[in-house]
C-alpha cells in the first residue's frame, strides 16, 4: 500500500452535515440512503424506471436493462427514443426559459459570456443546421479540439441534438495526439479554434491541428471559432468560420431534435489504459443520461437556484458530465472558465465564486494543494460565503488538503462529497451523498444506488474488513461505458477478464469497518499526476521514439502538489552524450508526441535497467528507487544485481 494511503487512513475525524443543509438535501439522512440502496438492489428494474420517468423520453421503453455476462451485451432502457440536447434545453424552456444555463468565464476578467436556457437553445440548433447543412448524419463522428470557451458546449449539444458522435481531445494535447484520435474514430470534421489563451499568451492551436489533419483522410472540413484574433492560414475548400457559418442566411435557430434509440453511441472519449495506446471509451444515450442527470441531482444537491461550478476541462469526462450534461439535464446554471487557477493570482477562483456567487464548487485534489501553498491570504480576499457544496475528484484527497479545503474554502459549514470514478463508468459511482453522511477526510464513503462494488483478492474471493484489493463492480449501471470504439477484444480483456463477468476498475481499494471505501490508487500501469490519467506505457513509447534513446522506463513517484509524478530511467543508444540538454529534448519530444501534462520531471540516464533474466525490465524496482526507498525488496530474480545499486547513488 502506497504510505500515502497509509496516512490517508490515519485521518479518523468525522463530519457530520450541518442541520441546515440536511433539511433542505434532496437525501435527507443515512436511512434514507440506505432504503433507496436497498431498492435499487433488490429491484434495480423498478428503481430505475422511476428515476428515468424524471427524463423526457419519445418513446417508452420495453426493457429497464438486459445484461448478459457472457457476451457482455449490456443495454439500458431499450427499445426507448430520446435525444440528450432535447432534454438540455427543450424541455426546460417552458419553466425556465429566461434562466442562466451557461455562465462563460474568459481567461480575462471582462470576458464574460452568458447563455440563458432560451439563448443556448438557439446557439445549439443554428450550429445543429449547421452541420447538417455540411452533410452530417446520424452516426456520423466529429472531434473538437478547443479551449474552454461556449463553442465547445455549444457544439457537443448540437452534435447529440442530430446523433452525431462527439469525441473531444483535450486542448493541451499534441497533433500527434489530435491525429490518432481522428484516425481512430474516421471523424469528418474537426472543430477547433485560431488559438488558444494560456495566462495571457496565445497558444497555436490551429497550426497542431493543421499537423493532425494533414495525415487524417477521413477530415472533409475543418471549422474554426474565432477566439484569440491571430493570424492563421486557412486551407481553401477544407477550413471554415464558426461565426460565418452560422451567421449565413437560411441558417436557422431551430433544429428538429433526432429521435434517437436509446443504446445509440453519444460520444466517444480517449482515455489512457495499461498498453501503449490510448482506448475509445464509448458512451450511448439513455443510459448515460438518467444516471448522469440523477447523480448530479442527488450528489451535488442541484437546487434551481444553484450557481453550480466544475473546474474541471471538458476534454476530460468530469468536463463531459457534470459541466454539461449533468448539470443541464437538471436545468441547473453552470459555469465554465477558460483560464488556470493561479492566473493573474492564486485568488483567482474565489474571485469567481465571489463574482457569480457560486453555491457548488467541484475541483481536483491537486487545485487544492497548489492553492492550499500560496497561503490563505488569497482565500480571505473574496467573500466565499455562497458556497455551500464542495466536491473532490480525480485521484485521492489527502487529508491535509480535505481540512484546508473544508475549512479555508467551505468555512467548515460545506459537506465535501469526494467522488469517486472513471470516464469508463460516465458518472460517480462512490461517494458521499451529502446530506445523508458522515464525512471521513479521505474515504469515498458508499456506492451510490444502483452500484454494488466489491473488493477481491487476486484468487477472487472477497477480502476481509480493511484489506486492500482489486475494486470491481458486479453489475452494470446504465453509465458504464458499452465498449472500446472499434476494439471489441480489448473491451473484454480490460474489465471484464481477470473476473470474468465483473467490471475491473484498475484501481485498489478497501472497505473499513463501518462499510466505508477508501481508494488506494491504480494497480496496473496508470498513473495520476495532477488528477490527469497517464498511461505509463505511452510515455515509455514516446520517450523510446527518440532517436537517441535505446529503452526506458517511467514509473510515478508521489509528489506534494500533483499527487503522483513521472519519473523516467533512460538507456541512450550507444555515443549518445548524457546531458541536461539532452533531457530537455526529451521532455519536449513527449510533449509533442502526447502533450505537456505527460512530460516526466525527472530523468535518469542509465547505462543498464533492472532486468530479469527473462528480459523483462522490473519497474517494481525502479519505482522503489524514484521513491527514494532502501529496501528494494527482492532483488535475487535479477539477470545483474549490481545495475541497482548504481540506480540508486545517481538518484535525482
Ligand atoms: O484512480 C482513480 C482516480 O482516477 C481514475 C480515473 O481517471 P479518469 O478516467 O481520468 O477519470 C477521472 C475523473 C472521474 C480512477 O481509476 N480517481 C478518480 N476519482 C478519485 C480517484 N481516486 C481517488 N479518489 C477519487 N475520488
Amino acid at each position: 500500500m502506497p504510505e500515502e494511503i497509509e496516512s490517508i487512513m490515519h485521518e479518523l475525524r468525522k463530519f457530520k452535515p450541518g442541520k441546515e443543509f440536511r433539511k433542505k438535501a434532496h437525501i435527507k439522512n443515512f436511512k434514507q440512503y440506505q432504503k433507496l440502496y436497498n431498492e435499487s438492489i433488490k429491484n434495480p428494474e423498478k428503481f430505475w424506471a422511476e428515476i428515468a420517468r424524471e427524463i423526457d423520453f419519445f418513446k417508452k421503453w420495453k426493457r429497464v436493462y438486459c445484461w448478459d455476462p457472457k457476451t457482455l451485451k449490456c443495454k439500458w432502457f431499450d427499445g426507448a427514443k430520446l435525444n440528450v440536447s432535447y432534454n438540455c434545453l427543450d424541455r426546460h424552456l417552458k419553466t425556465r426559459k429566461n434562466k442562466l444555463a451557461l455562465i462563460w468565464q474568459g481567461e480575462q476578467e471582462e470576458d464574460v459570456k452568458t447563455y440563458t436556457y432560451e439563448e443556448l437553445y438557439k446557439e445549439v440548433c443554428r450550429f445543429a443546421n449547421v452541420l447538417k447543412k455540411l452533410g452530417l448524419k446520424k452516426g456520423d463522428r466529429i472531434c473538437m479540439y478547443l479551449p474552454m470557451i461556449p463553442e465547445l458546449a455549444i457544439a457537443m449539444l448540437a452534435c447529440t441534438r442530430i446523433g452525431v458522435i462527439h469525441s473531444i481531445v483535450f486542448g493541451g494535447y499534441s497533433a500527434k495526439a489530435v491525429e490518432t484520435r481522428i484516425k481512430g474514430c474516421k471523424a469528418k470534421i474537426l472543430i477547433t479554434s485560431d488559438g488558444s489563451l494560456r495566462k495571457g499568451k496565445i497558444i497555436p492551436v490551429k497550426e497542431s491541428a493543421d499537423i493532425a489533419v494533414k495525415k487524417c483522410k477521413s477530415i472533409k472540413k475543418v471549422i474554426i471559432v474565432k477566439r484569440t484574433n491571430n493570424n492563421i492560414q486557412m486551407k481553401r475548400g477544407r477550413d471554415i468560420w464558426w461565426h460565418e457559418e452560422i451567421n449565413k442566411k437560411g441558417i436557422k435557430d431551430e433544429c428538429k431534435p433526432a429521435m434517437m434509440d436509446a443504446e445509440d453511441p453519444l460520444f466517444i472519449l480517449y482515455t489512457s489504459g495499461t498498453t501503449g495506446k490510448p482506448k475509445g471509451v464509448l458512451h450511448t444515450t439513455a443510459g448515460y443520461l438518467v444516471y448522469v442527470y440523477i447523480t448530479a441531482k442527488w450528489i451535488f444537491d442541484l437546487k434551481d437556484e444553484d450557481a453550480y461550478w466544475c473546474t474541471a476541462d471538458i476534454g476530460w469526462i468530469t468536463g463531459h458530465s457534470y459541466i454539461i450534461y449533468g448539470p443541464l439535464a437538471n436545468g441547473a446554471t453552470t459555469i465554465m472558465f477558460e483560464g488556470v487557477p493561479n492566473y493573474p493570482d492564486p485568488a483567482r477562483c474565489w474571485k469567481i465564486v465571489e463574482k457569480f456567487k457560486v453555491n457548488i464548487f467541484y475541483t481536483a485534489p491537486t487545485l487544492i494543494r497548489a492553492l492550499e501553498k500560496e497561503g490563505n491570504k488569497w482565500t480571505k480576499k473574496y467573500d466565499l460565503s455562497s458556497l455551500r457544496l464542495l466536491g473532490s475528484v480525480g485521484e485521492p484527497i489527502n487529508p491535509e488538503a480535505w481540512l484546508w479545503y473544508h475549512t479555508h474554502i467551505g468555512n467548515k459549514k460545506c459537506p465535501i462529497v469526494d467522488t469517486w470514478w472513471q470516464t469508463e463508468t460516465g458518472g460517480i459511482l462512490i461517494t458521499p451523498l451529502p446530506g445523508a453522511m458522515t464525512l471521513k477526510p479521505g474515504s469515498v464513503l458508499r456506492p451510490f444506488p444502483g452500484v454494488i462494488p466489491d473488493i477481491l483478492r487476486e484468487d477472487g474471493t472477497k477480502a476481509s474488513v480493511n484489506e486492500g484489493g482489486y475494486l470491481v463492480i458486479k453489475q452494470p449501471w446504465p453509465a458504464m461505458l458499452r465498449g472500446i470504439w472499434g476494439n471489441k477484444k480489448r473491451f473484454r480483456e480490460t474489465y471484464f477478464k481477470k473476473f470474468p463477468g465483473l467490471y475491473l476498475t484498475g484501481d485498489g481499494a478497501k472497505i473499513d469497518k463501518e462499510g466505508d471505501f477508501w481508494i488506494m490508487g491504480r494497480l496496473d500501469d496508470v498513473v495520476n499526476v495532477s488528477g490527469h490519467r497517464i498511461g505509463t506505457m505511452e510515455v515509455e513509447s514516446a520517450i523510446v521514439s527518440h532517436k537517441s534513446v535505446a529503452e526506458a522506463a517511467i514509473v510515478p513517484y508521489p509528489h506534494a502538489i500533483k499527487g503522483q509524478a513521472l519519473y523516467a530511467f533512460v538507456s541512450l543508444n550507444k555515443g549518445v552524450k548524457k546531458t541536461e540538454k539532452l533531457k530537455d529534448g526529451l521532455r519536449k519530444h513527449v510533449a509533442e508526441e502526447i502533450g505537456p501534462i505527460a512530460k516526466p520531471d525527472r530523468i535518469q540516464f542509465a547505462d543498464a535497467l533492472p532486468k530479469t533474466r527473462s528480459g523483462k525490465i522490473m519497474r517494481r524496482i525502479l519505482k522503489a528507487i524514484a521513491e527514494g526507498k532502501e529496501d528494494l525488496g527482492n532483488t535475487s530474480t535479477l539477470a545483474d544485481p549490481t545495475v541497482v545499486e548504481i540506480l540508486k547513488q545517481k538518484r535525482q
